[in-house]
């Protein structure tokens, strides 16, 4: 009799642990998807996203002077040109919406210097960049990098870890 009380307490203990750590999980502040990759990784993307932020910086100063010679030879870089690099390693390890999200802007770029050299209307290339940039919130809106901690392969408690940062 009194074991089945201490179990039935143990087991109480336990669900309680349980609801307390799913609910803690759920109340992180930053809830967007985490892209849980290494050091490396990391660094690898975030290069890549400032080279877009400085990019399309430079896109934007050439069409102030309506330079669109200079938009095709800034927007260029930033095509699909951009991801043959070391883009293999990421598509293992990286949601596949999250890689396709990446080459639709990669493409924009492209179709950006092909349409600045041909049809050379800062209008058109200003609503270009406009339309594309939309997907640069909508991927920030939905993803977070989180550096994965060698502890986290063995498979124990990823989601606790991610406290500790
Ligand atoms: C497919 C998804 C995706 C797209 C598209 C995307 N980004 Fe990012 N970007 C990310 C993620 C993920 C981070 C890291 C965010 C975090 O961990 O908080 C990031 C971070 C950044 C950073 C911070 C870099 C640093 O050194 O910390 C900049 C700047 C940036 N992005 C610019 C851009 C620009 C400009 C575009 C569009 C032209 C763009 N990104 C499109 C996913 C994307």
């Amino acid at each position: 009799m009194t074991k089945e009380i201490d179990l039935k307490k143990i087991l109480v203990i336990a669900l309680s642990f349980i609801a307390f750590t799913t609910t803690g999980a759920a109340n992180e502040i930053d809830k967007r998807r985490v892209l849980s990759i290494n050091e490396m990784q990391r660094d690898h993307v975030l290069t890549e996203m400032r080279a877009l932020l400085s990019g399309t910086q430079n896109i934007l100063d050439a069409l102030l002077r309506e330079d669109m010679v200079a938009v095709a030879r800034y927007a260029r870089p930033l095509g699909m040109g951009m991801t043959h690099k070391a883009e293999d390693h990421l598509k293992a390890v990286l949601p596949k919406e999250f890689m396709q999200l990446g080459m639709s802007v990669h493409k924009d770029f492209d179709q950006i210097a092909i349409d600045a050299e041909s049809l050379k209307d800062p209008k058109h290339t200003l609503r270009q960049l406009n339309e594309s940039m939309k997907k640069c919130n909508a991927c920030h809106a939905g993803y977070q990098i989180r550096v994965e901690k060698p502890s986290t392969q063995s498979g124990t408690h990823p989601s606790h870890d991610h406290h500790l940062h």
